[in-house]
C-alpha cells in the first residue's frame, strides 16, 4: 500500500462502520497521537440524554459530537404590526446585539413593513441532443410538456392538494451558450416547504420522460434519438422569483442617534453609505455579509439551509453583472426610506423543522409562521443588522461596539476570572476594546 506523505498514515476503509466509539478511537490515534484530552473534548459535546444525542447523530453522517454555536434572541421587532423575538443562531459577537438596538430604534416608528413580491421556485432538466431545435420545440409543445404534467401527477398530488405543484414548464434553447444544450425549465410552487426534494423528484421524472417521449418520437432520427444525453435534473437555488421586500421609513427629523450626529447629516451619510455600496462591489460585498449576518441567523435557527440562502443572495447582488448591494436607501421630501429586496427559498415544514428541538422551538418562538411569513421576517433581519452595521459605520465607527462584544472572547482566552471580567467592563466603559490594552491590563494585575 502506498505510504503517503503526512509521517505515514494510511486512508481508511469502512470508516463509515465504525462505532462512534471506534471512530474516536482511530481519528485520535491517527491524527492527534491518541492524546485522551481531544477524546474528552468531543465527549464533553455529547449530549446527557441518549435519545437527543441519538437524533443528532442521525441528522448528519460519521458524527462523533456536536458543534455547539450559540443560541441568542433578539426582541422588540414590530414587523407588520406583530411584536417578534428574534432566535438567531451566531458565533459572531455583536450580531444580536446590533438586531436588537435596530429593531428598538425602529419599534416607535412604525417597525417593519414586508411585501412578498414572488414565490416561485425553479429547477431544470439540462440535457444535449444533436438535432434542430425547432424540432424539439415542436415535440415540447404538442406532445412533451403535457406528458411531463401527466407523469408527475402521482409526485405533485399531495403538493397540489395544498394549492401548490408545479406552475410551469418551458423549453429553453441554450445552444449558443453550449453546442445542442437545452433545457426543460420548471417553475414552482412548494407553499411552506423549502422543496428541494419535491423539486428534485419532479425533475428526475422530467429527465426519464424526456428521453422515453424522443426515443417514441417518430419525428427524430435513430441518430438523433441516440444522441440525446440527461445531463442532470436539479432545482436551482437562484430563484430571484421567491423575493420579499423589507422596509423602514421615518421623517429625517426623527433620526435621533445617541452619538449626538445631527438627522440630516446622517440621513446623508447613511444614504452615501448604501451609494458606495450600489456602485461599488468591494464594499458591496462586506456590506452584503452583513445583511447575511442577520439574514443566517434566523435560517440557522429555524432549521433552514444557509448555503442555498447564501448562494442565492450573492447570485441576486449580482444581477445585472456587477456586484451591488441589496440594500437601497431614499432621502426625498424629508422622508429616510430603507429597503431590501431579498430572493430566498425557506420553509417551516419539512426538513429539520419538526426534527431538532431548538428549531420546533425556533417556529414556535415565531408563533409558528408560514414560508411566507418566516420570508418576511428573514428579510427585516437582514435589514436590521444592515441598518445597525451602516449606524455604526457613519458615526462612531463599528470597532467600538465590536470590540465591547468581543471583550468576553478575548478575555476567555486568558482564562479570566468573573471578577477580572467585571473589572474590564467597567475599565472599558466608556473607551474602545482593544487587544492590547487587555493584555497589558491584565498583565499589570497579575503581577
Ligand atoms: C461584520 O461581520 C459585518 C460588517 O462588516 C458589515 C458592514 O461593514 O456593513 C460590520
Amino acid at each position: 500500500m502506498q505510504i503517503f506523505i503526512n509521517m505515514g498514515k494510511q486512508p481508511i476503509e469502512g470508516f463509515s462502520k465504525l462505532t462512534k466509539e471506534g471512530k474516536i478511537e482511530w481519528i485520535t490515534n491517527t491524527y492527534l497521537e491518541g492524546n485522551p484530552e481531544m477524546k474528552t473534548i468531543l465527549k464533553q459535546y455529547w449530549n446527557t440524554d441518549e435519545a437527543t444525542q441519538k437524533l443528532h447523530d442521525e441528522f448528519s453522517e460519521n458524527t462523533i459530537s456536536n458543534f455547539y454555536m450559540p443560541y441568542g434572541i433578539a426582541p422588540n421587532f414590530l414587523i407588520d404590526g406583530r411584536l417578534y423575538a428574534l432566535p438567531m443562531a451566531v458565533e459572531e459577537s455583536s450580531v444580536v446585539a446590533a438586531a436588537s438596538k435596530a429593531a428598538k430604534f425602529w419599534l416607535d416608528k412604525g417597525g417593519f413593513k414586508t411585501t412578498i413580491i414572488n414565490t416561485k421556485k425553479l429547477g431544470h432538466t439540462h440535457f444535449i441532443i444533436r438535432a434542430e431545435a425547432h424540432k424539439i420545440l415542436h415535440l415540447f409543445n404538442f406532445e412533451l410538456k403535457k406528458k411531463l404534467f401527466q407523469d408527475t401527477e402521482a409526485i405533485t398530488k399531495n403538493m397540489r392538494q395544498r394549492g401548490g405543484g408545479i406552475l410551469d414548464i418551458e423549453l429553453i434553447d441554450k445552444t449558443q451558450d453550449l453546442p445542442n444544450y437545452f433545457q426543460l425549465k420548471a417553475s414552482f410552487d412548494t407553499r411552506d416547504s423549502m422543496g428541494a426534494n419535491f423539486i428534485n423528484s419532479c425533475l428526475e421524472q422530467f429527465g426519464k420522460t424526456l428521453k422515453e417521449t424522443i426515443s417514441a418520437s417518430e419525428d427524430f432520427t435513430a441518430e438523433e434519438k441516440n444522441s440525446l444525453q440527461v445531463v442532470m435534473n436539479i432545482l436551482s437555488n437562484y430563484t430571484p422569483d421567491c423575493i420579499v421586500r423589507a422596509e423602514v421609513s421615518c421623517k429625517i427629523e426623527d433620526l435621533i442617534d445617541d452619538s449626538g450626529m445631527r438627522p440630516e447629516e446622517f440621513a446623508w451619510k447613511f444614504k452615501q453609505a448604501v451609494t458606495i455600496a450600489e456602485i461599488e462591489p468591494y464594499r458591496a460585498t462586506t456590506h452584503n455579509k452583513g445583511i447575511m449576518n442577520g439574514v443566517d441567523a434566523v435560517v440557522i435557527a429555524t432549521g433552514n439551509d444557509f448555503r442555498a440562502t447564501e448562494a442565492c443572495a450573492h447570485a441576486y447582488a449580482a444581477r445585472s453583472g456587477k456586484y451591488s448591494s441589496l440594500t437601497h436607501c431614499t432621502t426625498d421630501n424629508g422622508v429616510f426610506r430603507f429597503w431590501i429586496d431579498l430572493p430566498i427559498s425557506i420553509g417551516v415544514v419539512g426538513g429539520l423543522t419538526n426534527l431538532h428541538p431548538l428549531v420546533k422551538f425556533s417556529l414556535a418562538l415565531l408563533g409558528k409562521p408560514s414560508a411566507n411569513e418566516l420570508m418576511s421576517i428573514l428579510a427585516v433581519s437582514g435589514l436590521a443588522q444592515n441598518f445597525a452595521a451602516l449606524r455604526s459605520l457613519v458615526t462612531t465607527g463599528i470597532q467600538k461596539g465590536h470590540m465591547k462584544m468581543h471583550l468576553f472572547n478575548i478575555l476567555n482566552q486568558f482564562n479570566a476570572t468573573e471578577e477580572e471580567k467585571k473589572y474590564f467592563v467597567e475599565y472599558f466603559k466608556n473607551k474602545t476594546v482593544s487587544h492590547h490594552e487587555v493584555i497589558s491590563e491584565l498583565e499589570k494585575m497579575r503581577g
